[in-house]
């Protein structure tokens, strides 16, 4: 019986090799492995064998049906490779999807130009930074809520000597002494945009957001330098019907501070829902540069003089007529669905 299981396995072996195409495959698996087939025939013979003989004849008729269809297979698969599908080479082929930037990689396109066109010169500084660039030499108290953990994301690091903690920045201002370094002699022009990090997270603040930040410093600058380039901002981003406030205001490293508003785009300073009836829309911090920063950064204070400030591209963007964005958690869930609108 052996003798007889191996020829059948060469001679379907032989005829599986020799098959043109899957309908001849198709009998020769009915052939051999069918109902009726020569193989399906020979195990049914295995009973009448003795106990020990069956273990063996079994196990051996079990690998060569196993490499039967194996081989089917095998042939099946190759045949396929074989053929050439017929294809109109004149139908239109399928478009290509093709992205577009990101709305917030335009806005912060659109900004930088904004402000190349009056000489602010675009530059980065790290995203993980040294306390010092961050806090200390911005005049920020040691006990300073922004300095908790619980505020900004602290990078488990061994501190620098000399600049303290290493953390994930948590606004632009940190590349204000960092500028100061790289320049040495005013006049200094810094447009800075770059990712910031906070521990906050509802509909109109992201843990991950960006920022941009304006320094200016040479001699005589003035409250007067600062309003003008706020009011061309204004009406080169929102449009010519938009106008700057100022308030006083307080942060560590401006002195005098400010908040900046722009008039509401929808009510133009009446009052309606956008602005919470206010006719204004809050843009961000502003200031003269204090005098200790400046010295922080290797600038003679007695000579020079500058203004800086510091706006969320999130939220000058969110202010655009025509731009909708009614949770900014949205514009990072990589949700086409949404961002294809843009
Ligand atoms: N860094 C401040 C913040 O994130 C914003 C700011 C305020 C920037 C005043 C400035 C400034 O340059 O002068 O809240």
């Amino acid at each position: 019986m052996r003798e007889e299981i191996i020829n059948t396995k060469n001679e379907a072996i032989a005829q599986i090799t020799e098959a043109k195409n899957s309908n001849e495959l198709d009998q020769l698996q009915i052939d051999y492995l069918g109902r009726n087939g020569k193989l399906t025939k020979l195990i049914k013979n295995i009973k009448e064998l003795s106990d020990m003989e069956k273990k063996e004849v079994g196990r051996l008729i079990n690998d060569v049906k196993n490499t039967l269809v194996s081989t089917l297979n095998d042939k099946k698969n190759s045949l396929k490779e074989n053929v050439r599908e017929w294809f109109d080479p004149t139908i239109p082929s399928l478009k290509p999807q093709i992205g577009h930037i990101h709305l917030i990689t335009k806005a912060i396109k659109e900004i930088e130009q904004v402000f190349k066109q009056i000489g602010f010169v675009r530059v980065r500084y790290p995203e993980v930074e040294w306390d010092w660039f961050t806090f200390g030499g911005l005049n920020f108290p040691d006990n300073h809520p922004a300095r908790d953990t619980l505020e900004t994301y602290f990078v488990d690091a061994k501190p620098h000597s000399k600049y303290g903690a290493m953390l994930l920045t948590p606004h632009t201002s940190s590349g204000q002494i960092r500028e100061m370094q790289r320049v040495k002699t005013p006049p200094i022009r810094m447009i800075n945009i770059a990712k910031c990090y906070r521990r906050q997270s509802d509909i109109s603040h992201y843990p991950m957001f960006h920022q941009f930040e304006g320094l200016v410093i040479d001699e005589n600058i003035t409250v007067v330098n600062l309003k003008g380039t706020l009011d061309y901002f204004a009406k080169t981003f929102f449009g010519a019907d938009r106008v700057t406030r100022i308030r006083p205001y307080h942060f560590q490293f401006t002195e005098p501070s400010f908040e900046v508003d722009v008039n509401c785009g929808v009510c133009k300073g009446k009052g309606c829902k956008v602005c919470s009836e206010k006719g204004w829309l809050e843009m961000g911090g502003a200031g003269m540069v204090h005098p200790n920063v400046l010295k922080n950064g290797g600038i003679d204070s007695k000579k020079y003089s500058g203004f800086a400030f510091g706006w969320g591209v999130e939220r000058v963007l969110m202010m655009k007529p025509n731009i909708n964005i009614p949770d900014l958690r949205i514009i990072y869930t990589s949700d086409l669905r949404y961002l294809n609108q843009f």
